[in-house]
């Protein structure tokens, strides 16, 4: 059973917990979009392990976890990642990074912070990592492959037509410092020491190996986030939907059996851009608490909010999910009452949406329609067995499966691996 991962809003659904328990049984994890804008929380063991470009299958201990194409990597965020978890004394023999897998140049760090801090208009709250910038190069194909770092004619003919062109957007449009062709040549002979020991030159044959074996894809940010269906242009510049674990690993569509659309019993956001069922009250303040909403990558604390189910029906379209592993269910313990917004109402003209209006630009007349639940007052954290889940929580995650027409397959009551439901 070949499997894809993929967060259904606006990332930070508990993915990487649930990419941890799936990679128990794969032979192969496969990280296929994305960089190190991602931050992914593993709990085991009574231990926390933070990940942002590293499959959370590496937990496991010699499994293949293969860092795909459509990735973007920053190489001091690679190096800092590995060094820390062969601290944590986890065994990396299995990392592998696809040769074309693209670099981010600090030059692309740079004009990331820069748009950001400058912006007067139009501000995306990314992470600052270089993520758009990375991906508008390769894009525009004038952009570094991990395997460029290997082929010294290939490096030089490249940087002949991309730093000219570099330089002068650097220094005309953005004030900053232009590079020497020895300075980036100098870094390319440091990433490739980086990269060595994982770059996985062979990974044609990895691949047509692993036909036969059990493969897990893992997603990266959100369906709300991808740069073709999300809140665009408030969006990340990669492809987190399923369909993006074909074109990020080399694998084909036929390969991929289930993708689970993992989400948070509300939503959460960071950055800017349009959330229908924010809560700016001290509702969204006790989501925030008890969810310890803060964000991995950049600690900035998250927007709360209400289930979408608008924008989430959607995001099984898109996304195409088979399947909802919901989490975060037990943040709600404690609550009275629960809501679900099933549709939007323009403000401007009464007129309903059930379906996802794309235009983000209108969603500001938006105003959800809720249908409220009854709590259950009760501390699921320790319940494994979901006939023994309180009769409301049910009733609530029976309503979601009617809204979303698609199973529940996991519910998440803890951050821990053991905090986990299997529904039959
Ligand atoms: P990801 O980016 O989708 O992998 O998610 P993050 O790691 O950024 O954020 C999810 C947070 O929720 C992490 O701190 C997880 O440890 C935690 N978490 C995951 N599932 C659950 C759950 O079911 N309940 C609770 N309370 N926390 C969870
Ligand atoms: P994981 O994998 C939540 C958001 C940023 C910003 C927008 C663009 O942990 O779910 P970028 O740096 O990608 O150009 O920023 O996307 N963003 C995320 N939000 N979780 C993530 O990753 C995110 N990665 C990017 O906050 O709004
Ligand atoms: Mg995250």
């Amino acid at each position: 059973m070949n499997r894809v991962v993929v967060g259904a809003q606006w990332g930070d659904e508990g993915k990487a917990k649930i990419t941890d328990l799936l990679a128990q049984n794969a032979d192969l994890i496969i990280r296929y979009q994305g960089g190190c804008n991602a931050g992914h929380t593993v709990v085991a063991h009574n231990k926390t392990f933070k990940f942002h470009l590293i499959p959370s299958g590496i937990l496991y201990g010699g499994k293949t976890c293969f860092i795909g194409a459509g990735t973007v990597i920053l190489p001091e965020a690679f190096e800092r990642e590995v060094t820390e978890l062969i601290e944590q004394g986890i065994d990396v023999s299995g990392l592998k990074v696809s040769p074309l897998a693209s670099i981010t140049m600090p030059y692309h760090t740079e004009v990331d912070g820069y748009s950001e801090d400058n912006a007067k208009k139009g501000k995306i709250g990314t992470t600052k990592k270089g993520i758009g910038p990375t991906y508008t190069d390769k894009a525009a194909r004038i952009g570094l492959k991990i395997e460029d770092l290997y082929s010294p004619e290939a490096l030089n003919e490249k940087l002949d037509v991309i730093l000219p062109l570099k330089n002068k957007t650097l220094e005309k449009v953005y004030g900053l410092q232009p590079y020497s062709k020895d300075c980036i040549l100098a870094l390319c002979e440091k990433y490739a020491q980086i990269f060595r020991p994982y770059v996985c030159f062979d990974w044609q044959e990895m691949l047509n190996n692993s036909k036969k074996k059990q493969v897990l894809f893992e997603g990266a940010q959100g369906v709300m986030l991808d740069v073709d269906y999300g809140t665009y242009p408030f969006v990340t510049s990669s492809n987190p939907i399923g369909g993006g674990a074909c074109t990020g690993s080399g694998f084909g569509p036929k390969m991929i059996d289930e993708v689970i659309g993992v989400a948070k019993a509300y939503v959460t956001r960071v950055g800017e851009g349009p959330f229908v069922t924010e809560l700016t009250d001290e509702t969204g303040d006790k989501i925030r608490e008890i969810g310890h909403e803060f964000g991995v990558t950049t600690g900035r604390p998250r927007r709360c909010g209400w289930f979408d189910a608008v924008t989430m029906k959607y995001s099984v379209l898109v996304g195409g999910l088979t399947s909802v592993a919901l989490t975060k269910i037990d943040v709600f313990d404690t609550f009275d009452e629960i809501k679900i917004c099933t549709a939007y109402k323009d403000t401007r003209d009464g007129k309903i949406y059930k379906s996802y209006p794309t235009n983000v630009f209108i969603h500001k007349y938006l105003e959800p329609v809720y249908e409220t639940h009854k709590g259950w007052d009760v501390d699921i954290t320790g319940i494994r067995e979901y006939e023994k889940l309180p009769e409301n929580c049910k009733k609530y995650l029976a309503r979601l499966e009617e809204l979303l027409e698609v199973p529940i397959s996991i519910v998440s009551v803890g951050p821990d691996r053991e905090q986990t439901i299997f529904k039959k």
